[in-house]
């Protein structure tokens, strides 16, 4: 490997959300690595800092040319440059489109267990989640596609918020699926968000597939991207929101604006531009590890903690993990692990659904920082059950 994974970085006393936590304390929650980003991205942003002078700033050409560029050679998909809405992260540009596309008191489908982030951009906008939760049968999470058609047929269901590849499911959508899914929120006049910001997180041998690129009953719809996740910049506050539909544009483009999400910092750009031009074999070796520590979970899970399941899954660095032989209550079993042995996992029971049995391990971390996990996880779940 030419790039390195495997020195641990120590990131306290950084300000970093994930690592505010006790000595001793290992943080295995939030969607976020304990790498650092790619070099050439580190490089560009020092070559901006030396220049000194930090002044307003527009969204340069390299940024758009660098997702037109990425989306067709890796993922298969002709970007319209105009289609590129600069916005200051997923979550910003998913709670501004919420407030502008729907009314107030409409309902926004979800798909659950999913990212919790997306009922508060529903809920404290005044709209309702309606769910419609995944089939969970042998370890697998699957689209209950007549539940779904009935939630979309609501007459106050005016959006779906879809999450693709699927956090915290780890689930990569097919094709057909997504054809279906616009062939559907089409039928019944719902706008579909498609939350793209885990796509270049699939396992190594396998690809994501855009939802624009499913069809064209899929073309009336908004889809979020951002280099953020894959490359570890998420402090930097920097993504795009895809628009085909020039209508649907201007009415988020307004969204966007008057909520001031629209603007970047002199940063953002800059390193999302990097990332996605030169950052390609970095993110490969990225990939390919990331996959290794997650068989190596596997295998420590299967081997030790035969009651738990690890949810079969080729998206994310995120271990979704199925509880409910030892627990009927993720909360509580989250608190007693953390407190017993300092790991702090996220409950799934944030993610609605079945999540409630549920465990959400973040294995995007130096192995040696994953066996540290692992073993806690062990004597955690081990001193449950007594
Ligand atoms: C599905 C999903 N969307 C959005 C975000 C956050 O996006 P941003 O930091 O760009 O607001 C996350 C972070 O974990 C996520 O998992």
């Amino acid at each position: 490997m030419k790039y390195d994974f495997d020195t641990v970085i120590n990131r306290r006393n950084t300000d970093s959300l994930k690592w505010n936590v006790g000595a001793g304390e290992l943080p295995m929650w939030v969607a976020d690595m304990d790498f650092a980003t790619a070099p050439e991205v580190t490089k560009a942003i020092i070559k901006r800092a030396e220049h000194g002078v930090f002044g307003y700033s527009e969204v340069p050409d390299e940024f758009y040319d660098s997702i037109i560029k990425r989306w067709k050679t890796a993922h298969g998909l002709a970007i319209k440059k105009e289609w590129i809405c600069f916005c200051t992260g997923v979550v910003p540009a998913i709670s501004s489109i919420v407030k502008r596309v729907t009314n107030h008191g409409d309902k926004v489908v979800l798909q659950t267990p999913v990212y919790d982030i997306f009922f508060h951009s529903v809920e404290n906008a005044g709209r309702q989640v309606l769910e419609n939760p995944l089939r969970y049968e042998n370890g697998r999470y699957s689209i209950d596609f007549e539940d779904l058609e009935s939630k979309l047929s609501d007459p106050l269901s005016t959006m779906m918020i879809l999450c693709n590849p699927h956090n915290p499911t780890g689930n990569i959508h097919t094709r057909e699926q997504l054809a279906e899914i616009g062939r559907l929120c089409n039928k019944h006049g719902v706008t579909l968000l498609s939350d793209e910001i885990h796509c270049d997180l699939t396992d190594d041998g396998y690809s994501y597939v855009p939802y624009l690129s499913a069809g064209s009953e899929c073309l009336n719809s908004v889809t979020c991207i951002s280099a953020s996740k894959a490359f570890n910049i998420a402090g930097l506050q920097c993504a795009a929101a895809v628009i085909p539909d020039a209508a649907l544009r201007n009415k988020a483009v307004r969204g966007l604006n008057s909520d001031e999400v629209a603007e970047p910092n002199c940063f953002a750009a800059i390193a999302t531009a990097e990332a996605f031009n030169k950052g390609g074999e970095w993110l490969n070796e990225l990939r390919a590890y990331l996959t290794r520590n997650k068989k190596t979970a596997a295998r420590v899970i299967a081997e030790k903690l035969p009651m738990l399941k690890l949810t079969e899954q080729h998206a994310t660095y995120l271990l979704w993990i199925d509880c409910a032989a030892v627990a009927d209550d993720s909360d509580s079993l989250a608190a007693f692990i953390r407190k017993h042995t300092g790991l702090y996992l996220s409950s799934g029971a944030q993610y609605r659904g079945n999540g409630k049995t549920f465990l959400r391990m973040n294995a995007a971390c130096p192995e040696s920082v994953l066996l540290d996990g692992l073993d806690r996880l062990y004597n955690g779940i081990k001193s449950y059950v007594k």
